[in-house]
This record gives structure tokens, sequence and C-alpha cells, in this order.
């Protein structure tokens, strides 16, 4: 059981022999009664806080958790000011016991933050993707680590089904065009496609991937996928996709690609100078899964010459991206902020997702199975 009822305080133990992770440090889970120290680490939304009573994800209303917790006795700090040896977060990481952050404005939980957080026990993410969270470092100090699975897949699939559109009918030059006062239609429609018959590959058919091929599905695509787990013969039929086993054998045949893994120790770079020189000439990518998946500089490379003839996705590394990042100024990208799971809709999700596992831990109750990443010195399967 990872909420374990036991001492009043924090502390690290040696994890009983016998038990398989006895190796490891265990940082005991404890759901003692008495205040909790919580930090919630989200982007500012300043003026924007107070055009919608929904906008729950910004530090202003802070997932709508602050009266809640504040009326159980629990002590609730929120920030956006997450970097550097003197910011917020730094002042409350020796002795907070919960980290809540959002992979829209990441607190990023570094080896050297978890030796420091004495206290803490358990790292939520509002959203999907904690690989802000050195996740090596957090099994090996016994946290726990989850997220809102599930919470906005939809809000991401559709975003990349709308940057696919974006891409193909080279969208942004045209709209450009109309904000300079120009007019040139051969400018746009010299390099302007259907998405009828065109072969779209997913890298990962998880939730995201799966709902993007669904709604590919009436555009009359051929569609692909590859994954470290083939779908069932009736979901497979049922989306109308086909499984590439071989990564390698499924991207020369895209002339579409659409990234849908998690960031892990395997897919970290994998589009590197090589794989994308074995790409179709002229291929789009579509990214809202990492940054880091990708090779920045092979992709600023590949964009000026051509050879991907459009980039778009919402995520870079670090975030926010600085000014002087390069995928800013190559040409060829449709890139946004990072956005695509962050809609009205999904802020509601995740935001009743954390709360939901706050309950849960203060009573010692199990999370959802499929929310956690890191549970009792255990990673899961897909990152290990
Ligand atoms: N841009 C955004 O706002 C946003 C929002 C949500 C999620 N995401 C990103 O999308 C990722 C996927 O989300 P999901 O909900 O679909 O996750 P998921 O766990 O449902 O699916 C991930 C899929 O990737 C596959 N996979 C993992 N490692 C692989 C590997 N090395 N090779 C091949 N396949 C591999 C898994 O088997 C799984 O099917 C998240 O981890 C996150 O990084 C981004």
């Amino acid at each position: 059981m990872a909420m374990k009822r036991a001492s009043a305080s924090a502390f690290l133990a040696l994890a009983s022999s016998g038990n398989s992770n006895s190796s490891i440090l265990t940082r005991e889970l404890h759901a003692s009664p008495g205040s909790k120290k919580i930090v919630g680490v989200f982007y500012k939304a300043n003026e924007y806080a107070a055009m919608n009573p929904n906008f729950l994800g910004c530090v202003e209303r802070a997932l709508g958790i602050g009266d809640w917790l504040e009326s159980q006795g629990h002590q609730y700090i929120v920030t956006d000011d997450k970097e550097g040896p003197v910011c917020e977060l730094e002042k409350h990481i020796s002795d907070l016991h919960v980290l809540i952050t959002t992979p829209f404005h990441p607190a990023y939980v570094t080896a050297e933050r978890i030796k420091k957080a004495k206290n803490l026990q358990l790292v939520l993410t509002a959203g999907i993707g904690s690989d802000h969270v050195d996740l090596k470092a957090a099994t090996a100090a016994g946290l726990t680590v989850a997220e809102v699975t599930g919470s906005n897949v939809v809000s991401v699939a559709e975003d990349e089904l709308m940057r696919i559109l974006i891409l193909i009918r080279n969208f942004l030059p045209g709209y450009h065009q109309v904000i300079k006062g120009d007019w040139n239609v051969a400018a746009i429609a010299h390099r302007a496609y259907d998405l009828e018959g065109k072969t779209v590959g997913t890298v990962g058919a998880g939730r995201i991937g799966r709902l993007l091929l669904q709604r590919l599905k009436p555009f009359n695509c051929n569609l692909l996928y590859h994954d470290r787990i083939k779908m069932d013969p009736e979901l497979e039929n049922q989306i109308g996709a086909k499984f590439e086993e071989d990564l390698d054998v499924m991207l020369p045949k895209c002339d579409i690609i659409v990234i849908n893994t998690p960031l892990t120790e395997k897919t970290k770079g994998i589009f590197d100078k090589e794989r994308i020189a074995k790409l179709k000439k002229g291929v789009l990518i579509v990214n809202n899964a990492r940054g880091a998946i990708m090779d920045t500089q092979a992709v600023v490379d590949a964009c000026c010459s051509g050879h991907i003839a459009g980039y778009s996705g919402d995520v870079w590394y670090p975030q926010p991206a600085p000014k002087d990042h390069p995928w800013r100024y190559m040409p060829n990208q449709a890139m946004t902020p990072h956005i695509s799971g962050t809609t009205i809709d999904a802020q509601l999700r995740y935001a009743a997702g954390v709360k939901d596992m706050l309950d849960r831990y203060f009573k010692g109750e199990e999370f959802p199975p499929q929310n956690y990443i890191v549970k009792e010195g255990e990673l899961a399967s897909q990152y290990r």
C-alpha cells in the first residue's frame, strides 16, 4: 500500500529486508493527522485570470483547491517562481510534503532538489507527462510520483489534428499575408496538399495516439502506428491503422509523422540527424509529446534545408522556451507555447484529478493505478 498510515513526520528508512526493493531507501508515505505543506507551481494568468471562472490551472486559481486544503488545516503555497537558487519554490523545498506542478509550467524536480526536500513524499503532475521530475532520483528516494492520466488526451489529439491540417494546407503563410496586407495565392498554393490519401504514422499509440488515429480515419489516409505494444486486433481493425514493429521501417513510409510517446531514456533524442535523414523529403512532423524527443539542432537544420517541410508542436525544452530558442526562428514551423493540453475542459479534469489524489493521500488510500509513474520504488513500465 503506497499510502501508509505511519509516523507523524516523514523519515528515511531502509525498506524491509526480503522486499524486492530492499536496497532502496524508502521515504515513507503517511497520512498522519496534522498539517501538510503543499506547494503548487503553475503559470501566471495575470489579467486573463478574471476572464473565465473555470480558468483553474493558473497561479491565481491554483486548481480551485485552496479553500478546501486550508479548511482541513493544510498550508497551500502557490507560485510561478521556479528557477534559480533564490526562487520561491526553493524557499519551501526543505519542508514541503507535496509538490504539485504542471507540464505547462514545469517545476524541474532535480536530484539536487529531491535531496534537499527531506519531507517530500508526493509529486503530483496536474496534467500528463512527468519527465520534469528526475524519475530515477525520485524512485531511489522512495517518492510517489503520479499524474492525472487521461485528463487531457482529447485536448491533445484534437490539437494534433489541427496542426496536421495547418501544415499540409500551408495555412500560416496565408494568414501572415492577410495580416501584412499581401495577396499571393501562388506563394501558398505551390505547396498546399489534401490530407486524403497521405500516409500518417504515429510513434506511440497510447491514449492520445489512438484518439488521433480515430479522428484521422474519416480523412481516408493510410494510417500506421509504432508502439512497444501492438493493439488487440479488434481495436486495430476498428481504428484502421497498421502496426509497424520496427520504427525505422515505418518512418520512411510516412508523409506525416506524429509523436505520441512519453519522454523516457529510450525516447530522448530519437529523432536525431541520422534518423531525420532517412525520412521522406518534404515530411511533416507534429510533436506535442515532448521537445527533447527531438535533437533540437537536427530539426532546425532539416527545416532550413526543406527536408522537413513543416514542423509543428507545443513542446520545447526547457519551458518556458528562452527567447533565443532556435525553433522560434527556423523556417517551416508552426510552433506555439505549450497549450494543447490546457484547454479549460482539460483544466477542469486535471484539477479534479489532483483534488481526488490529495483526498486519497490524506485518507491513506490508493490512487487509480494508471496514475502512478513512481510507486514504492518502481517506475511505471514504459519509463523503465
Ligand atoms: N502537449 C501537451 O499538452 C501534452 C498533454 C498530455 C500528454 N502529452 C505527452 O504525450 C505523452 C503521451 O500521452 P498519452 O496519454 O497518450 O500516454 P499513454 O501512456 O497512454 O501512451 C504512450 C504510448 O507510448 C508508448 N511508448 C512508450 N515508450 C515507447 C517506446 N520507447 N517506443 C514505442 N512506444 C512507446 C506506450 O506503449 C504507450 O502506448 C505524454 O507522456 C506526454 O509527454 C503532452
